[in-house]
């Protein structure tokens, strides 16, 4: 059962230099207990597509253009993009949890990590504070905080990176989200520090039959952790694929190109995506063409000309090109 259908996401940024298109028509679905992941270079639209999810773009100068995002919460179907500003911290503090890839940014200074973690729960729990502190204690310890009980009173500063990501995953699950959108959350940790937080949030997503949505530049960490995977380029999907598919016969240039530079993804873990050859999309016009066109090197008149649908290119996989990577020719509609 799909518990997050995100259809036509449009997300622009008024500058001084001009309208940014950052996001451009994303669509997926996300079923219950499943991982996606999200890969992509460095100004993909990954970021921005799932804070606008969670509506936390600053709105201006981000505008959401399109969209609609139906989402099973606890108290039935909402649209996540046309919530009351009320039902929307509702929605997000209970039955979506989110780590990002700063935990400093997210934490508040000046209140203990205990704190934090019972306020969530105080505030969409209804729990008074002997249950929440009581519950906080069990999560920190669960989340791998030694000494939880006395670790409660200290501050994010006394954490180290590792720990205060910890802290981070503890707020995300402490009030039993159906949903993790965890943003490279382990892109600023040493490596060692990295596979213990990937392997927390794989025990806690079976333990508690969490859908996640996995954001990485890291195709390695992908491999080991998602059911699917969905590559952006331009603020657009190009490909979109379960796991093995993806890494075994993909059919977008971007991600055989990704791979290629990456020729051992099963075994080579922690190696981050090399960059192609060429200049980033240009954002500043509206896509009136394939945004890798200028990169590809399958690419043909019309890549040039048109926006490429999404063309179906086997079981839940495709590929939004016009050239047909299996036939090697363009596509024959
Ligand atoms: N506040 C903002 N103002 C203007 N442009 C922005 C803002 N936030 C993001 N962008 C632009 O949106 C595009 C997508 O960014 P982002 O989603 O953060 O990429 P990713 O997470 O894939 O690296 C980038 O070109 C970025 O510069
Ligand atoms: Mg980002």
């Amino acid at each position: 059962m799909s518990i997050l259908e995100l259809k036509d996401l449009a997300v622009e940024f008024n500058t001084i230099e001009g309208l940014v298109h950052a996001v451009n028509g994303v669509s997926f679905s996300l079923d219950s207990r499943e991982t996606l992941g999200i890969v992509g270079e460095s100004g993909s639209g990954k970021s921005v597509s799932m804070m606008s999810l969670l509506r936390l773009i600053p709105e201006p100068p981000g505008r959401i253009r399109s969209g609609t995002a139906l989402f099973e919460s606890s108290k039935g179907q909402v649209d996540l993009l046309a919530l009351s500003r009320a039902k929307r911290s509702a929605v997000r503090g209970r039955d979506i949890g989110f780590v990002f890839q700063d935990p400093m940014s997210s934490l508040n200074p000046l209140m203990t990590v205990g704190d934090q973690i019972a306020e969530s729960m105080r505030v969409h729990l209804k729990l008074d504070d002997k249950a929440a502190r009581r519950r906080t204690v069990e999560l920190l310890d669960r989340v791998g905080i030694p000494a939880a009980d006395e670790r409660y009173g200290n501050y994010p500063h006394q954490f180290s990176g590792g720990m205060r990501q910890r802290v981070m995953i503890a707020i995300a699950i402490a009030c039993g989200p159906k949903l993790l959108i965890a943003d490279e959350p382990t892109t600023a940790l040493d490596v060692t520090v990295q596979a213990q937080i990937l392997d927390l949030v794989k025990s806690l997503r079976d333990e508690l039959g969490l859908a996640v949505i996995w954001i990485s530049h890291d195709l390695g960490v992908v491999a080991g952790l998602a059911d699917r995977v969905i590559v952006m380029y331009g603020g657009m999907v190009a490909e979109s694929a379960p796991v093995d598919a993806l890494y075994e016969t993909p059919r977008h240039p971007y991600t055989e190109g990704l791979l290629q530079a990456l020729p051992r993804v099963d075994q080579d873990r922690g190696e981050e995506l090399r960059s192609i050859e060429g200049t980033p999309p240009d954002l500043y016009s509206a896509p009136a063409a394939c945004p890798f066109a200028p990169r590809c090197s399958y690419a043909f008149d019309r890549c040039r000309r048109e926006v490429p649908p999404r063309f179906t290119v086997g079981d839940g996989h495709e590929s939004a090109c016009f050239f047909d990577l299996e036939q090697r020719r363009p596509r024959s509609e």
